[in-house]
Formats: structure tokens, sequence, C-alpha cells
């Protein structure tokens, strides 16, 4: 756990960069910071190994004062990740993520054999890790980063907009990554964002920072979505703030029912009873994306729009068929989800 105490920072040119902020992030758990610009997200995470100093207030990690411990061993246990990966350019990606093992006195060879068991951990080729970085494209850098980050297994990890740089296809595969490994790993994470997607999918929590370094709101993804604390908030959350709580709620629960026989439409299946496309009574084809259980409201809403019958085919694991859902019952358990997140809240 990580626990902030009316921690204040005042850099020496008069700029107040947090203030006073009293904040706890859960261990094992991954608490978002966002806010725009300049509100002092960096400043915050870089005193939690102390790369900034507090001016006032105190910082815990593990129930440790961060100034009581010596700070190049407090920095050596904290993982750190930044935007442009900052990797050594001179250095093979293997000899990159085997720095800190290396410092941590480990032999090269085992410290290499680390680095390889990581590099496949975050999904690089053991061929990849003979190039330098320069030789690798903007994702696999960060893929090398968070491989870096984890190389001495810290139990927190300071992530700063690190997928900031990468197109929108890689960064979803960043994170869907960052989420497999959380589940396995469950490290105390720290992650700086502005994009609000992003804070939703992989925030625990998520803080909200105003300029001057206030602040505004902490709570879990669907409450803020449901509850924003006020205007600033909720303009930050952007306006389809309905929709993302969507996404954050999936299928499982929805009521399903059998497949329409004989009507307008027909739900065409393979010999293996998996869903192929709709069919009308004139010869009319329009695709189905079956659903599992797993998939969000959202993705059913927007499957259910697609569909010509408004019904959304569910399949289970192995893609057969188990039943259609109607829009009424997605918009019905829909408006659950906001209350639920109401009382929740
Ligand atoms: N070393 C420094 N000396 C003086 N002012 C600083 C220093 N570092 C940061 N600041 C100021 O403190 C404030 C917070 O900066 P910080 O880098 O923490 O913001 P941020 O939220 O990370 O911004 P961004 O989203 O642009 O990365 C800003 O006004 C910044 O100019
Ligand atoms: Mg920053």
């Amino acid at each position: 756990m990580i626990q902030f105490d009316a921690v204040h920072k005042r850099f020496p040119n008069g700029t107040t960069a947090v203030h006073d902020l009293t904040l706890r992030m859960p261990e094992g758990g991954v608490t978002v910071l966002v806010g725009s610009s300049g509100c002092g997200k960096t400043t915050t995470l870089r005193m939690i190994n102390r790369m900034v100093e507090p001016t006032s207030g105190t910082i815990r990690v593990g129930g440790k004062d961060v100034t009581r411990q010596d700070a190049a061993e407090l920095r050596r246990s904290i993982g750190y990740v930044i935007q442009q990966a900052g990797l050594f350019p001179h250095r093979t990606v293997l000899d990159n993520i085997a720095t800190v093992p290396l410092l941590l006195g480990h032999g090269r060879r085992r410290a290499r054999a680390k680095a390889a068991e990581l590099l496949e951990t975050v999904g690089l080729t053991a061929e990849a890790g003979k190039r330098y970085p320069h030789q690798l494209s903007g994702g696999q850098q960060q893929r090398v980063g968070v491989a870096r980050a984890l190389a001495a297994d810290p139990p927190v990890l300071l992530m700063d907009e690190p997928f900031g740089a990468v197109d929108p296809v890689v960064r979803t595969q960043l994170q869907d990554e960052l989420l497999r490994l959380q589940k396995e790993l469950s490290k105390t994470i720290v992650f700086v964002t502005h994009d609000v997607d992003e804070a939703v999918r992989l925030g625990d929590q998520i803080a909200i920072f105003r300029t001057g370094g206030h602040l505004v709101q902490c709570a879990s993804p669907a409450e803020l979505l449901a509850r924003p604390a006020d205007d600033f908030v909720a303009d930050f959350l952007g306006a389809e703030r309905g929709l993302k709580l969507l996404s954050l709620k999936t299928l499982a629960g929805v009521p399903q029912g059998p497949a329409p026989e004989g009507e307008a439409w027909t739900l065409v299946l393979d010999a293996a009873d998996k869903p192929l496309h709709w069919a009308s009574k004139d010869g009319a084809e329009i695709p189905v994306r079956p659903l599992k259980d797993g998939d969000s409201l959202l993705a059913a809403l927007d499957e259910s729009i697609a569909s010509p019958t408004g019904l959304v085919a569910r399949v289970d694991a192995a893609g057969r068929l188990t039943g259609v859902t109607s829009r009424d019952d997605i918009h019905r358990h829909a408006g659950q989800a906001h209350s639920e997140a109401r009382v929740a809240a």
C-alpha cells in the first residue's frame, strides 16, 4: 500500500505542483492518476520513489516512510516506466532488461536468464532480445520498458503515460497485456494517463487532479462515472459517461432465450452450432458478431443496433450458440448497472 498524507510540493521557483494530497493506493491494485497537463501527476509519481522530495507531509510505501529509506535502494525496489521507454540505446534489448538484476548483484548469467524469461512474459521473441532499441517499433520498445521495470520483481510499479506514444491499436494491445500480467503478478501500480478510456479500463481506482495539484475525486471507475463529484470531473470524463459505464459491465447475468424461428429473420448456424449470419426470408444476409458472457454491455448494445432483429447472439467459450438476448433486456440491465454503481458509491 502507498499512503500520501497531507503531501505538499512547492518547487523553488514558487510553483505548487501538489497541494495537500492525502490519498491511499491499495496494495495489489491499479491507481490511475488523470488530469490536465501540469496538474501534478508526474510530480506525485516521482515523490513515491524520491526522484522528487515533498516540501511537507509524508509518503509511506508498505507502511515505511520513504524519507527514512535509502533513495537508491528504494528506487531499485520500485519499477518505473516512462513514455519513451527510456532504454539505453547502446545496449541490446536483453541487456537493457538485465540492467537492474545486475545492479542487484545477480551474476551475468542469471540476470540474462531472467531477462530472457521477461522478454517472453511481455510478448517479445528471443530474436528481439538481440536487437538494439532503435531497431524495435514504439510498441515493442514500451514492452521492453515494462519488462525492464519488472526485472527486479518490485512490488510497486510506477508508469508515467507508458502507452502515450503508440497508435490506438497497439495501445489497446499493451493495455490487454498489462491487465493479463497484473492478474498474475498483482503489483501495486500507479499509472498516469491523459486518456479517460485507458483509465477506466485499467484502474481499480481513478484519482482526478485539477491544475494546482488539487485532488478532486478518487473513486472506482464505475462510481466516478455514475457520480462525478462536480462539473470539472463530469467534463473531464466526457459526454459519453453512460456508455463508458456500460463498457465496465458484462453480459453475464443478462437473460437469454431461444433464437427466433420462422420469422422475418433467421439465425443461420454451421454444423457445430456456431452462428454464421442472419438470413431474411427473401435471401438477404447480415453479418452476426456473437458475444460471450465476458463481453461488455456496450459491445452488446452495439451489436443489437447492427443486428436486423435487435437480437444479440450469445455463444459459449467454444463459440456455440447458447441463446439470444433482446435489446430490451440489455437496456434493463444497463439501467441496473447504473443503480448498482450508485449503491456501491
Ligand atoms: N523541477 C521543476 N521546477 C519547477 N516547476 C516544476 C518542476 N517540475 C514540474 N514543475 C511544475 O509543476 C507543475 C506540475 O508538473 P507535473 O510534471 O507534475 O505535471 P503533470 O500533471 O505530469 O503534467 P503532464 O500531463 O503535462 O505530464 C507544472 O506546473 C510544472 O511546470
Ligand atoms: Mg507528466
